[in-house]
């Protein structure tokens, strides 16, 4: 089955996806992008992808080519288009084509283009293991809640960590604790899970939105606040939220061990929970 992609209003094989060199995308990473996971054909928590498409579109400034029920058909069709149970969907929208100069050219028509990939969340083993993480000073701009496809800062960063062999690269910024370079970032301290709270300096992740309400309707303690460079450092857990990791726990640091350098009872807890939870979600939504 040849890959199929959508690009402007087309579904058509992946070879046959073209887009003009002068797009803003191309030139000046000018375009924001969601990634939605899917699970057994069932896009997990779309209202939100959605939500959070439409912030970045807002702060950027390009209308919305499409609405929520041509977005949902759009994703229904190319997963209908593609064999895998759970499936990863990228989709961008780039301000367009026109001559190169930085001010927002007027009348032009966004560029949107999405695939989908297979959905590779971790393996059974490594959520066992936990996996180790690099830490770097946060040198990214000021708009991080915008999700920008201009995300050299965050390859840069990631690949301090893939030289090293880890598989994420945490992030702080005036020793405060950001997020990773495609993760968000929780922590545990005495049985309190902290995390930093959502503004410009980290992106709203949709799945540390769901660890943050499974917690609490858990009763887990939790405390959404600045969290320093010295309360990670020391940390009994850290874990990472992402679409495609959904809970990691972190077990080294820099080469140290986090707690006891072994998943941690509330990482345990919080990942059965989040699975129950993907679950649930899938037979509501069936
Ligand atoms: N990345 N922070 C950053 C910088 C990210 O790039 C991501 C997601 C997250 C987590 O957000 P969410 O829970 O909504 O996936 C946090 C995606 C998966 C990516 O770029 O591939």
């Amino acid at each position: 089955m040849p890959d199929i992609v959508y690009l402007n209003g087309k579904f058509m094989p992946i070879e046959e996806a073209h887009v003009p060199v002068l797009d803003r995308g191309f030139i000046f990473g000018d375009g924001v992008y969601e990634v939605v996971p899917v699970y057994s054909r069932r896009a997990f928590r779309l209202a939100e992808h959605l939500r959070r498409l439409q912030y970045s579109l807002d702060k950027i400034r390009i209308t919305n080519p499409h609405s929520d029920a041509e977005w949902a058909a759009l994703i229904a069709e190319i997963v209908k288009r593609h064999d895998g149970e759970d499936q990863s969907i990228y989709f961008q929208v780039t301000r367009g084509v026109a001559k190169r100069d930085h001010a927002f050219p007027k009348g032009i028509k966004p560029t949107v283009f999405m695939m989908s990939n297979p959905l590779v969340t971790p393996s059974p083993a490594v959520v066992e293991s936990g996996v180790a993480c690099i830490s770097a000073v946060d040198y990214r701009w000021l708009n991080c809640d915008i999700k920008s496809v201009s995300l050299l800062g965050n390859c840069m960063l990631r690949q301090l960590s893939a030289d090293v062999g880890a598989t994420e690269t945490i992030l702080f910024r005036d020793g405060k604790l950001t997020e990773a370079s495609s993760s968000n970032v929780f922590i545990v301290k005495d049985s309190v899970v902290l995390t930093p709270p959502k503004d410009h300096l980290v992106l709203p992740g949709i799945t540390y939105d769901v660890v943050l309400e499974i917690a609490r309707a858990r009763e887990f303690e939790v405390e959404v606040r600045g969290v320093t460079e010295g309360e990670v450092r020391s940390a009994d857990e850290i874990w990472l939220t992402s679409s495609t990791k959904e809970v990691l726990a972190v077990t080294t640091l820099d080469g140290k061990p986090v707690g006891d350098g072994k998943p941690g009872p509330l990482f345990r807890r919080m990942h059965a929970l989040y699975q129950q939870f993907k679950q649930e979600h899938m037979r509501a939504a069936a």
